[in-house]
């Protein structure tokens, strides 16, 4: 039997130019959470929207909005993606100095405190801070773009974070982000992840309820 997992659709691979429709198409295919990859142009080589297009995405949307921020220096930003609707903001610990204090900062905005971490980024990273977190993310391609292969020594990340959080008594979500496919989720739900970010490989094969059901059914059947 394998452990449910939420499927987070990044937007990334969605059509731009009717994201609202996109929106409430997930939302009637079941899905409960988007993943919105905001990116800088400074962090990673690619630049998406920012919190004006979160605050519109808002108002049509009452999906749960799991924030990626690919942006240098985020504690800049963070009044402002809260204040646009973000649920969950997710800082990379490559990109700020202080990350205590930005995820301090995060909770005490309301919203779900998350790290991420470059694929060759290690655990330690993060280990002092697990108590403060609901959720890491653990970089399964290096970000900026969709569409790339998943890196497999990831895999090792995601197992040794999980019997981490085992052994510390914990309860932060994994999520995994890059490269995630129906071929790949059973592997990444055994060692641990808890929610699977899918770009590419969710968008690209319509319709969104029967592509979620494929995603379902590969977890369980070739989890043994
Ligand atoms: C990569 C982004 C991912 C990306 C995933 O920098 O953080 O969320 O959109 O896309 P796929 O699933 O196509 O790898
Ligand atoms: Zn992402």
């Amino acid at each position: 039997m394998t452990a449910p997992f939420i499927l987070s659709p990044s937007l990334l691979s969605a059509d731009f130019s009717r994201l609202a429709d996109e929106l409430a198409a997930l939302a009637a295919a079941g899905l409960t959470w988007a993943h919105l990859d905001v990116m800088d142009g400074l962090f990673v080589p690619n630049i998406t929207f920012g919190p004006p297009v979160i605050a519109a995405l808002r108002r049509v949307s009452s999906l749960y909005f799991d924030t990626h921020l690919m942006i240098e220096r985020p504690e800049r930003y963070l009044a402002a993606f809260r204040d646009a609707g973000a649920d969950l903001i997710c800082v990379h610990a490559e990109a700020t100095v202080h990350l205590e204090r930005t995820v301090a900062e995060i909770r005490r905005l309301g919203a779900a405190p998350a790290v991420a971490l470059n694929p060759a980024t290690h655990l330690s990273a993060v280990e002092y801070l697990l108590p403060e977190l609901d959720m890491v993310l653990i970089m399964t391609v290096n970000p900026g773009f969709g569409g790339q292969s998943f890196l497999p020594f990831c895999l090792e990340k995601v197992r040794t974070l999980s019997a981490m959080r085992r052994e510390r008594g914990l309860s932060f979500r994994i999520q995994v982000d890059g490269g995630v496919t129906p071929g790949n989720t059973a592997a990444l739900v055994a060692a641990g992840a808890d929610v699977l970010v899918s770009g590419s490989a969710f968008f690209g094969h319509p319709p969104y309820k029967e592509r979620l059901d494929v995603f379902h059914a590969a977890a369980a059947t070739q989890a043994s």
